[in-house]
């Protein structure tokens, strides 16, 4: 990491009732065995009366390459003290001038198609303690030495706006290198720097665009602690590699009689290479990629293998996934093998793209879209798996000019994501709702690449407005924090000096013209906050609030009236429309309104007032112009129109009952369906349960016909759609998250884990359950930073039993549905304006 103030952070892991940390102290040290003996040459603080569990490093002068060691002692309750293991992180260049080597490439310009190949040889003469490769790179790349391919990320590095921020990786290699020769070896790819293929977005046309380049550094530490490193620099050579065209958009294709066997070793004889060129560095801003990187997660056999004539195969995953197929075959040297990815089947059981391939636009047809392109050497079993592509897709045809055989072994899926670790789980006694809840973690996933993107397939763009939509199912579901600040500083990397931001992040230029008003670009308030809520942490919200205030002065300077206009509105909704005007100026209040509690809690007292004023403006006008006090309807009453201002704080609170009610009569009235795009889906549950109808809100979740999520699942979904319609012509993407909200509803509706604004990072856990009727059991756990929260309940001859665990050094607030009574131990409990209880496990029963 190349951060000044890395955060340090540990979770006290005590199950006993009441345990509490009092006190911290922490020692950071660049020598661990010292530390073990309580000894820190770097930072020692006092015991501190304080029961956080997260600080920054707040010292001054992190120096680079330098790992650093940490611990923490924590007093308890007691006054008990506990001592954590030895912990550690460790800096990288922490400034661009520590650079050494020479950004390179070869002398292809961009429309060259086959990957390239670079190498350098060398010798290291000392004993070797430890070594590091960092390398930055505008385009992708994998990193080999002496014959081996180092780490298992994916799709390295990161996409971001490659002309105002690059990332560099960094690798420990000290056990790949050796006394005496070396070699290293570097394949780049095309990515989004390169991007060949032709599309509706102008990809093609990107102002950063070029032949791939990259910029190495190999530090080698040696025992007698002198460093030596080993650069990137004219010194290298380079070839073309068997991959012959890479998009990261279409497909790969590679010719295995192209290989050089040994290419990245020291023996390989390399003068048939040429020499390399010097380029200008893609930016000057060149940082550490801190975070999650993107994996092959999980393996995924075919389910079964049909031939459909005498060179065609249909390979079937049985679920619709983001990520590769991997085929191993024998055959004729030249048999040129095709393998089409698609999401669906056509009447003839052949591979059907008509859903996914609308928006491309092809000049030619060398570049078939999803399709990649093997062509075998002829030498033995062959394995290919693209390196740098991804496609979504259930389905692979694999076509061949000669005969091959296949069997089903002979291909296997490889879910690829951004690799963040899991932290929530659901489970009740609905099936098809654990369905609806896995098929929604399967599109988060297929949608998270370093950056939240709306489908796997078609687009692959970074759409805002899916992405605020979908964080919080997201954040309930997995550790994301760290993509979504990553995808936070593409943002500030975007922004237009007045505040305006495109509808897709980050963006060649495109998505300044469409689709970038406050229902989609609200990603810059929405997201930060979001992160503050679950993690406690404002660095985020911080980071991004002149972004913010920026881009909400803007909107006040365009619509001084508080109502804005500006937006695509309720987005793929079943048959009613609502108006933009009302969407939108919900989605403008809503990033005022974060502005302004922002504000307060960076102590900006007169932003604070200023915007607490807007925020009050905005209500007022959307208020004034569509609320019917006497009825409490909004507008015409359509679903999404007593949704949103429900869900986002815009009904004055002596309507809300009121509007509820509507809203609930409303819902009866649509026969228990949905009738929302995806606006009104982000909104509708909530607004229901919090508002005292969680029936109301279970029955339109648990719906399984036409339009509800289940309809998707019970017709064979394992992800979700773009649209309730799964005849529809057009937008009809089968992995699409915006419709995901439910997959947070599970944990706020049912579960009712939800976080406490007045307490954030679920430091005070507000658990507000509802228990459906119509389930009898429903478990819900979410990990939060002081750990695993449980809230699960089940009913047994008319009694319900809730269990509740809250993690060490946290709170909860427990408020019971009303009317009811409740108990613990045989002790009648009194619950009124909720329940306050420490950390602990707990089991009530309520009657
Ligand atoms: C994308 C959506 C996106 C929308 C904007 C579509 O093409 O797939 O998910 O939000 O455009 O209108």
């Amino acid at each position: 990491m190349d951060s000044p103030h890395p955060r340090l952070m540990w979770i006290m892991d005590d199950a006993r009732q009441g345990a509490k940390q009092i006190a911290y102290q922490l020692a950071v040290s660049t020598d661990s065995v010292e530390l073990s003996k309580g000894t820190a040459n770097i930072w020692q603080t006092v015991k501190i009366v304080s029961d956080n569990n997260r600080v920054n490093y707040n010292r001054k002068g992190l120096q680079p390459y330098t790992k650093y060691y940490w611990r923490v002692s924590v007093w308890d309750q007691n006054s008990k003290i506990n001592t954590s293991a030895i912990a550690s992180f460790e800096t990288g260049l922490m400034d661009k001038s520590n650079w050494k080597g020479t950004w390179i490439s070869d002398n292809n310009d961009m429309n060259a198609k086959p990957a390239p190949y670079f190498r350098h040889a060398f010798d290291l003469t000392k004993k070797i303690r430890s070594a590091r490769a960092y390398i930055a790179v505008a385009g992708l790349y994998e990193l080999y030495i002496n014959g081996e391919k180092i780490g298992n990320h994916r799709l390295d590095p990161m996409y971001t706006r490659f002309d105002r921020r690059t990332l560099y990786v960094t690798y420990d290699v000290t056990s790949q290198l050796q006394n005496g020769k070396n070699a290293i070896g570097v394949l780049l790819g095309n990515g989004w720097y390169n991007h060949q293929s032709t599309a509706v977005w102008f990809f093609d046309k990107s102002p950063w665009r070029n032949r791939p380049a990259f910029c190495l550094d190999l530090r080698v530490t040696y025992e007698d602690g002198t460093t030596e490193t080993i650069s990137s620099n004219k010194k290298w050579k380079t070839a073309l590699s068997p991959i012959i065209f890479n998009s990261i958009y279409t497909a790969e294709h590679y010719d295995a009689r192209l290989e050089q066997p040994g290419w990245s070793t020291a023996k390989f004889i390399d003068t048939a290479w040429k020499s390399v060129i010097n380029r200008q560095a893609p930016s000057l801003n060149i940082v550490a990629q801190t975070m999650q990187p993107i994996r092959a997660v999980e393996k995924i056999p075919a389910q079964s293998i049909k031939k459909l004539d005498g060179k065609t195969y249909l390979f079937d995953l049985g679920r619709n996934i983001s990520g590769v197929s991997s085929i191993t075959v024998k055959g004729e040297a030249g048999t040129i093998i095709r393998l089409k990815h698609s999401e669906k089947l056509g009447k003839n059981g052949y591979a059907d793209q008509s859903n996914i391939d609308i928006h491309y636009r092809p000049t030619d047809d060398k570049d078939p879209f999803q399709t990649d392109i093997f062509i075998l050497s002829g030498k033995g079993e062959e394995t290919f798996m693209p390196r740098f592509n991804y496609k979504g897709f259930q389905y692979v045809e694999v076509s061949s000019d000669k005969p091959i055989d296949l069997k089903k072994e002979s291909l296997t899926g490889y879910f690829m994501h951004s690799d963040v670790e899991p932290v929530g789980t659901i489970n009740s006694s609905n099936n098809t709702l654990n369905k609806i809840w896995q098929a929604t973690n399967n599109s988060y996933l297929s949608n998270f690449f370093g950056y939240p993107t709306d489908c796997p397939q078609r687009e692959k763009n970074g759409w805002t407005g899916d992405a605020h939509i979908a964080s919080e199912t997201g954040l309930y579901n997995f550790d994301g924090i760290t993509i979504y600040e990553k995808w936070m500083a593409d943002h500030r990397d975007e922004q237009q000096p007045n505040g305006v931001l495109p509808s897709i992040i980050p963006s060649n230029g495109w998505g300044y013209e469409w689709g970038n008003g406050p229902d989609w670009t609200s990603t810059v308030a929405i997201i930060p906050w979001n992160l503050y809520m679950f993690y406690g942490d404002s660095k985020t919200l911080g980071d991004n609030y002149e972004a913010i205030k920026r881009y909400v002065n803007h909107i006040n300077d365009l619509y001084p009236t508080g109502l804005t206009t500006w937006g695509l509105g309720d987005w793929v909704p079943v048959k009613s429309v609502s108006p933009v005007e009302f969407t939108s100026s919900a989605y403008y209040f809503t990033d005022v309104n974060i502005l302004a509690k922002a504000a307060k809690l960076f102590g900006k007292a007169d932003d604070q007032q200023k915007y607490e004023a807007l925020a009050l403006k905005i209500r007022t006008a959307i208020n004034a112009k569509y609320l019917n006090t006497t009825t409490g309807i909004y507008d015409k009453g359509y679903q999404t129109e007593l949704s949103v201002p429900l869900y986002w704080g815009i009904v004055p609170d002596s309507l809300k009952h009121k509007v509820a009610t509507r809203l609930a009569e409303r819902v009866k009235q649509d026969n228990n369906h949905l009738d929302a795009g995806i606006l009104g889906a982000k909104a509708i549950l909530s607004a229901l349960s919090d508002n005292g109808y969680a029936d109301v809100a279970y029955s339109i979740a648990s719906q399984e016909t036409f339009p509800s999520w289940g309809w998707w699942i019970v017709n064979g979904a394992t992800t979700l759609y773009e649209n309730w319609n799964i005849q529809a012509d057009d937008a009809l993407s089968l992995n699409h998250i915006m419709f995901g909200e439910i997959g947070a509803w599970y944990y706020k509706g049912i579960g009712g884990i939800k976080v406490d604004p007045q307490s954030p990072g679920f430091k005070n856990v507000l658990l507000t359950p509802n228990f459906i009727e119509k389930l009898d059991h429903f478990e819900s756990e979410h990990t939060g930073p002081y750990g695993k929260i449980k809230s699960s309940w089940k009913r047994e001859s008319g009694v319900v039993e809730y269990s509740v665990t809250i993690p060490a050094n946290s709170t909860a607030t427990v408020f019971f549905p009303t009317g009811k009574k409740v108990s613990a131990n045989g002790q009648v409990v009194s619950a009124g304006n909720g329940l306050k209880v420490v950390a602990g496990s707990y089991i009530y029963l309520v009657k």
